[in-house]
């Protein structure tokens, strides 16, 4: 074990700075034994490097690494989510800095639209994919009917769980603001899940739009535009996948960094 470190920053200032609450708040996790440093639990007094040391609150990766950017995006339908696109096709990065490099955290059908994580916190991003942790995704989807609303035993077959080609579903939350749209919040991420849901009750999806991940949510956000997660939401992702089944509800819309200007219109929906 090495001695204590006497450079670097104090370690509640650091926790402090990237959203974890007041010093003093900070100073009583790290009196409660709740934060360690590279593997160690952290001692009051405590100095870091946030360029090199690993810190954690209850076992989840703070991120006090000034290199590691998140962005969330409003992915416009018509954009591919991946890195580079073989068709030629828009890209998700392509809509976001092209420096640091980031790539997207799961993926939404070409024709999704909504809110898209992109980030280089490869550790945060394995853990928010990881069906484990049951993060909590919204969609609201406006459904084929034929003229009324989804009738409610179709909405309780999409509650209950739908038998689709790769298993049950799980259960779901579902609503139906007006007729023929339906929120629908699940916590599994398979191919093209809530279009196969729709459809395997008769209601094939005509426009698809991602809500909210976790407590993320961003009325505002146009599409085609992104902004900087706040250091209190990338804390709020790394305690919702640092619970063994995570879910975190809706938080407070966040004091909003800048965000960058796209050419498309609003979503109405969101
Ligand atoms: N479910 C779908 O069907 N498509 C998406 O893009 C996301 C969830």
């Amino acid at each position: 074990m090495s001695g204590p470190r006497l450079t670097g920053e104090r370690l509640q200032k650091v926790l402090a700075s990237r959203g974890w609450g007041s010093r003093r708040a900070c100073e009583e996790l790290i009196a409660a034994g709740r934060v360690t440093v590279n593997g160690e639990v952290a001692q009051l007094g405590r100095r870091v490097d946030a360029e090199h040391d690993h810190v954690e609150i209850d076992g989840a990766p703070v991120g006090i690494r000034p290199e590691l950017v998140h962005y969330l995006l409003n992915k416009p339908a018509g954009v591919v989510t991946t890195a580079a696109d073989p068709q030629g096709r828009r890209t998700v990065v392509q809509l976001v800095p092209a420096e640091p490099r980031v790539f997207p955290v799961g993926r939404l059908d070409v024709d999704t639209e909504g809110l898209l994580l992109l980030t280089n916190d490869g550790e945060l991003a394995n853990r928010l994919a990881h069906p484990s942790h049951g993060v909590e995704k919204e969609y609201l989807a406006t459904v084929a009917t034929h003229g009324g609303p989804v009738s409610a035993g179709a909405i309780r077959r999409l509650r209950e769980g739908v038998e689709l080609d790769d298993g049950l579903t799980a259960p779901a939350r579902i609503s139906q603001p007006s007729p023929g749209v339906l929120r629908i919040t699940i916590h599994e991420g398979r191919n093209r899940q809530v279009r196969r849901m729709c459809e395997a009750v008769g209601h094939p999806v005509t426009r698809l739009v991602r809500t909210r991940i976790g407590s993320l949510r961003d009325r505002r956000l146009r599409p085609g535009t992104w902004r900087v997660l706040t250091a209190v939401e990338v804390r709020d992702l790394a305690r919702a996948v640092a619970a063994p089944t995570g879910t975190l509800r809706p938080a407070k819309a966040p004091e909003r960094p800048p965000c960058r200007t796209g050419s498309s219109p609003p979503n109405d929906a969101v």
